[in-house]
């Protein structure tokens, strides 16, 4: 989030007499006229035909030496459709359902060796096939998997010869690493795996990420007890935000974080750009043994940096490192996703929708549309005609009725644009390779926001995302209120009590929304993890009914608000938040 950083650099540009000035590529400025900014994502086109898209992917990434004793994994997916995805190709099926239409025949070679042979149910979503690294000689560049399915003439209604599809997955094998930590990626879940922080040895161990951006500079810097006091806080990652002005101090505080297990998210937003920097800074820190993740475009999409430069700085990351994963956080809603997405392993979205006008620009005196202007939330939509539920209290506007396009901000355009991110992964066959996080908003009173979320809204933000499937929260900003570091202690504190749930390969989530109450099931055998958020000002009741459970066995494993439960329903206040593990018999 740098806006204060880019208005600034927007004056001196103004001044160097640059005129254009977009934000998402858009113009945004009452002077400037209005013209489409283009790079929207391709909406995929409708076949009348089912189609199969055949893909492919290692289970890890990457596979160590030290694990081509163990059986390894490689997860197909066939999904079948009736839009153009990419790579999706006809597939002549018979009448009736797709669980009587036979299944594929896959199979998966190395350099012209069949790794593994295998029937597919066709739809299958992350269907493991096992096999083994041996005679796989570790190196620093991934091995490139063939996947080939068949599917049999005597199965199809429409064909007389077999129907074949083909696909490609990397396949990481790296040398175990001298003096390095890995960050390995579990592609059935997209969960990060790691070893404690500490650097003193452990298992690899899912990570679910929460923790803020925070400012180093007269913050972190002269503070190192702060570093302590956040990891007895309940969280587990840091994303120091640059600029590293005393490297002494920094360093003292990345040991610092070391000493008490907390990992570190490198960020070289203001100089990823640059790859003699991107590799001293690689270099100096790719050894720190809590380093889980590097960071680089913070909203390139926003300030349109060139469309590869996301993907330059990943393929030099991955020249200089390889054991490490990378992130961004893209700002707008359809600017030049898959370009800048290709260049990331963890695309992140930061829906700022707190105190802001969200049609009318507070900071420029203009509307905003998908052509123009900028709101401080690209494209986001106002909460509903008449919906009052979901106005704050404390807002000044609209006593009795909220009209159209009344600027207030909607928490569902968090969870649209989670979900929208996840669909177009779908849709670019990156599904397993990469996942999506949210940042949700925790500051305000300042530039387009002109107030600061309560504890119980950074909780619903929050929510929101992980409902769609975001695997990590790192909150823009801290330093913050008490308030809401309080709030957001509180859910880190309890996040590993639900997040095996969220981590289960096996476990089905369900989305539902009752009255403005947003929620998520995970299914895992007997057990259910239920998160549930208020996107209301009001109380609201959701019965266990309305999300297919019988109330029974209900254990609550965290609330923020008002929360209240009976034997057929649970009761929300204003903005009230709770998870909930259900044990049925
Ligand atoms: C494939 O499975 C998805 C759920 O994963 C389902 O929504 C879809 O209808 C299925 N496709 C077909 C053609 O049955
Ligand atoms: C992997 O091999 C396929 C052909 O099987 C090819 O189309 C693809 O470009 C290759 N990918 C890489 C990264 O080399
Ligand atoms: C340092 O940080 C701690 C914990 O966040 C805080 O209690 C303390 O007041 C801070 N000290 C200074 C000098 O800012
Ligand atoms: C840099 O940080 C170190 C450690 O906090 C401190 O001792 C030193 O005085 C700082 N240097 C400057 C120039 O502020
Ligand atoms: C950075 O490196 C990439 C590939 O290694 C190269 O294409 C690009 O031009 C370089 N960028 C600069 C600014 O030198
Ligand atoms: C790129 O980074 C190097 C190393 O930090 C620095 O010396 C150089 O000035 C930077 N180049 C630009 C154009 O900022
Ligand atoms: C291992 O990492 C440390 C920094 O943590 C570095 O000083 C040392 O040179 C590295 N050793 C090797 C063999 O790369
Ligand atoms: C990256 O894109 C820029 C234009 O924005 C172009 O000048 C440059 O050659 C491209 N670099 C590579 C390595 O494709
Ligand atoms: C927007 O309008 C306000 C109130 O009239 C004014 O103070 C501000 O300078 C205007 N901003 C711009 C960029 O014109
Ligand atoms: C409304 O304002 C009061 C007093 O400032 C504050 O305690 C409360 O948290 C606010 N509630 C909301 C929903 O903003
Ligand atoms: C947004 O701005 C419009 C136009 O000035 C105004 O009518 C509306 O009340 C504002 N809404 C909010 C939530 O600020």
């Amino acid at each position: 989030m740098p806006r204060l950083t880019f208005v600034v650099l927007g004056g001196i540009q103004l001044l160097a007499g640059v005129s254009a000035q977009t934000w998402c590529n858009k113009h945004y400025m009452a002077s400037q006229p209005v013209v489409p900014p283009g790079g929207n994502f391709p909406i995929a086109a409708v076949s009348k035909d089912p189609l199969l898209a055949f893909r492919c992917a290692a289970a890890i990434k990457p596979y160590l030496e030290e694990d081509v004793g163990t059986p390894a994994g490689v997860l197909i997916d066939s999904p079948v459709v009736y839009s153009e995805i990419v790579g999706a190709q006809p597939i002549g099926l018979p009448a009736g359902p797709l669980s009587s239409a036979g299944k594929l025949d896959v199979t998966v070679s190395l350099n012209g060796k069949t790794l593994v042979n295998a029937l597919v149910p066709l739809n299958a979503s992350a269907y493991e096939l096992s096999f083994s690294l041996g005679g796989i000689t570790p190196q620093m560049t991934p091995y490139n998997l063939s996947c080939e399915a068949t599917y049999p003439a005597s199965n199809s209604a429409s064909s007389s010869s077999p129907q074949t599809y083909s696909a490609s997955a990397a396949l990481s094998v790296l040398p175990n690493p001298t003096n390095s930590s890995v960050t390995k990626m579990d592609l059935r879940t997209g969960a990060l795996l790691a070893k404690p922080a500490t650097g003193l040895g452990g298992e690899y161990e899912p990570i679910f990420p929460i923790g803020f951006y925070t400012t180093f500079d007269g913050y972190l810097s002269t503070n190192l007890s702060a570093v302590d006091t956040l990891k007895k806080q309940g969280f587990n990652i840091i994303h120091i935000v640059p600029t590293f002005a005393n490297m002494t101090a920094f360093e003292m505080v990345l040991d610092r974080m070391q000493e008490v297990g907390m990992y570190l998210m490198y960020d070289m937003r203001f100089t990823y750009m640059n790859n003699t920097s991107v590799m001293e800074q690689v270099n100096s820190i790719k050894y720190r043994p809590n380093l889980l993740l590097w960071y680089t475009g913070d909203e390139p999409d926003g300030t349109s940096d060139p469309l590869n430069a996301t993907s330059i700085a990943y393929d030099l990351i991955y020249s200089l490192d390889g054991y490490h994963p990378v992130s961004l956080v893209l700002n707008c809603q359809d600017y030049e996703w898959a370009s800048y997405t290709a260049g990331t392993d963890i695309v992140m979205q930061d829906v700022y929708m707190i105190g802001n006008n969200v049609t009318w620009s507070n900071e420029w005196n203009t509307t905003c549309t998908p052509d123009y202007g900028d709101c401080g939330c690209d494209n986001c939509f106002s909460i509903p005609a008449g919906d009052s539920a979901a106005v704050s209290p404390n807002s000044t506007y609209y006593g009795s009725t909220v009209p159209a396009n009344s600027g207030i901000g909607s928490y569902f355009d968090i969870s649209d644009r989670v979900s929208s991110f996840k669909n177009r992964l779908e849709v670019m066959g990156w599904e397993r390779t990469k996942a999506v996080w949210t940042v949700p908003q925790a500051f305000g009173s300042a530039e387009y926001w002109m107030r600061t979320p309560t504890g119980e809204e950074w909780v619903v933000q929050s929510i929101m995302g992980i409902n769609q499937g975001a695997l990590g929260v790192v909150p823009w900003v801290d330093p913050n209120p008490e308030y809401i570091k309080m709030a957001a202690s509180a859910f880190a504190l309890s996040l590993p009590k639900f997040t095996s749930y969220i981590f289960n390969a096996a476990s089905v989530r369900s989305n539902y929304l009752v009255g403005g109450v947003d929620i998520a099931t995970w299914a895992a055998g007997i057990e259910t993890l239920v998160l549930a958020t208020n996107t209301d000002y009001v109380t609201s009741k959701v019965t266990w009914r309305d999300i297919g459970l019988s109330g029974a066995g209900v254990e609550v494993v965290y609330t923020s608000g008002s929360v209240e439960t009976t034997g057929n329903s649970f009761t929300f206040g204003s903005v009230a938040s709770a998870a909930f593990v259900v044990k049925s018999k």
